[in-house]
């Protein structure tokens, strides 16, 4: 009897780990690349369903603030890496460029450097790397920035800052950096393979969400209606006006979907019937982060055998823009919504394994 449970033990002790599975953790390279797709999908969404639908009537210039028009797709996104690097949550990101026409977007150190070098020559994947700094491990890594359009480089070529002026469409004109924190510095074996828990991923991933979110909002929809220079419309794209910062998410969403990476804003009061919570968890969830905003509400869930996590994260009313057009659309249910009060929630979710 002895030797049988003894027998046990040794199982237990000596059983076979399993090839490491997602459902440890995220790896830091496929954090940073969920990092990197949601940041390039607001980039891209800005740029070709913003400035470039606007640009006969409301063309896009490095003066926003003082011309009355839309921001810079550059300048939309280092509003927006601010808005998140300034949270403290760990992660960063920022773009930057080996020729740059604003000097706080040149590399920061010889690694950047060494990276945006990297990257221009070598365009199909991320550069990546870990270094020790103050005591800790970082991950970061370098996705290409590349001229897709003739204005990309017409713009830059013709702007008098700029230390270069022969670029051409395809070419690398700088990089998106991620700066990931790792374990400490004593930890063994560091490197892009880190495991890091799925909450941790997606508050990443949600804080990039929002902070887009935040500077559509605010700097671009909500600055531009109180000056009276253009309106946001469910149906702007047969007409001069901006899309609703819920279209924004979306179109960010679809561009996304290719690692696997879903989100999708719902409420308990939604003007769309389809943004309603589709489950209990959904449900839960809506009431549960309208109570506790700063906690986003977590569940792992298994669907056949493959397992998914989902977060959702408390949507607040973060401009008047927000409360009035909700109050006063027709098909909104609830028409007392106030500034800072929970809207609805952002779900984040992706495969395990
Ligand atoms: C109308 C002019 C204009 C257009 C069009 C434009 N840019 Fe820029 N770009 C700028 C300005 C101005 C900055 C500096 C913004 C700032 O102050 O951070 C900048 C910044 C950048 C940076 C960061 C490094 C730097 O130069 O400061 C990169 C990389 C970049 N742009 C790439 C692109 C790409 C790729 C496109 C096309 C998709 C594009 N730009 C379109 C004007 C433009
Ligand atoms: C100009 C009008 C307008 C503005 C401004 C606006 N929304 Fe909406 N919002 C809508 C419409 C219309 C929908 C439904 C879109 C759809 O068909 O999916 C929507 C959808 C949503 C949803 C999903 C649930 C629903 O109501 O269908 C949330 C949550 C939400 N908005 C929150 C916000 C927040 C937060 C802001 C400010 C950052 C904001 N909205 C700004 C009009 C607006």
């Amino acid at each position: 009897m002895k030797t049988f449970a003894f027998c046990i033990v040794l199982f237990f002790l000596f059983i076979p780990s399993p090839a490491q599975s997602l459902e440890d953790g995220i790896p830091a390279g496929l954090a940073a690349d969920f990092i990197h797709a949601v940041v390039e999908a607001g980039r891209t969404t800005y740029s070709e369903q913003v400035v470039e639908h606007l640009q006969s009537s409301l063309p896009a210039s490095e003066k926003w603030e003082q011309d009355k028009t839309l921001l810079l797709p550059a300048q939309f996104l280092s509003m927006s890496s601010k808005i998140s690097n300034s949270r403290g949550i760990g992660m960063k990101y920022r773009l930057m460029s080996l020729w740059p026409l604003n000097n706080n977007n040149a590399p920061r150190s010889q690694n950047e450097k060494l990276g945006l070098e990297e990257v221009v020559k070598n365009t199909d994947k991320p550069f990546t790397w870990v270094i020790p700094r103050n005591g800790r491990w970082y991950f970061e890594a370098i996705y290409p920035d590349i001229a897709v359009s003739e204005t990309c480089v017409t713009c830059h070529n013709n702007h008098p800052n700029s230390p270069k002026t022969d670029f051409k469409v395809g070419d690398v004109m700088g990089g998106i950096i991620i700066d990931l924190p790792l374990g400490k510095r004593t930890e063994k074996n560091v490197d892009e393979k880190f495991l890091l828990t799925p909450e941790v991923v997606a508050d990443y991933v949600h804080s990039v969400l929002e902070s887009d979110r935040t500077v559509y909002a605010q700097y671009v929809v909500n600055r531009l209606e109180e000056q009276g220079i253009l309106q946001s419309k469910e149906k702007w794209e047969n007409e001069n006006a901006l899309m609703l910062p819920a279209q924004f998410l979306l179109n960010s969403a679809i561009k996304s979907k290719r690692l696997g990476l879903n989100f999708r804003l719902i409420s308990l009061y939604p003007i769309n019937p389809q943004n309603r919570p589709a489950n209990e968890f959904e449900q839960d969830g809506l009431e549960s982060v309208e109570v506790h905003p700063i906690r986003p509400y977590i569940k792992h869930s298994k669907v056949g055998r493959k397992t998914y996590f989902q977060a959702i994260y408390p949507d607040i009313a973060v401009t008047r823009g927000c409360v009035n057009c909700h109050n006063g659309h027709p098909n909104s249910p609830k028409k007392d919504f106030a500034l800072d009060d929970v809207m609805g929630g952002i779900l984040v979710s992706f495969q395990l394994r």
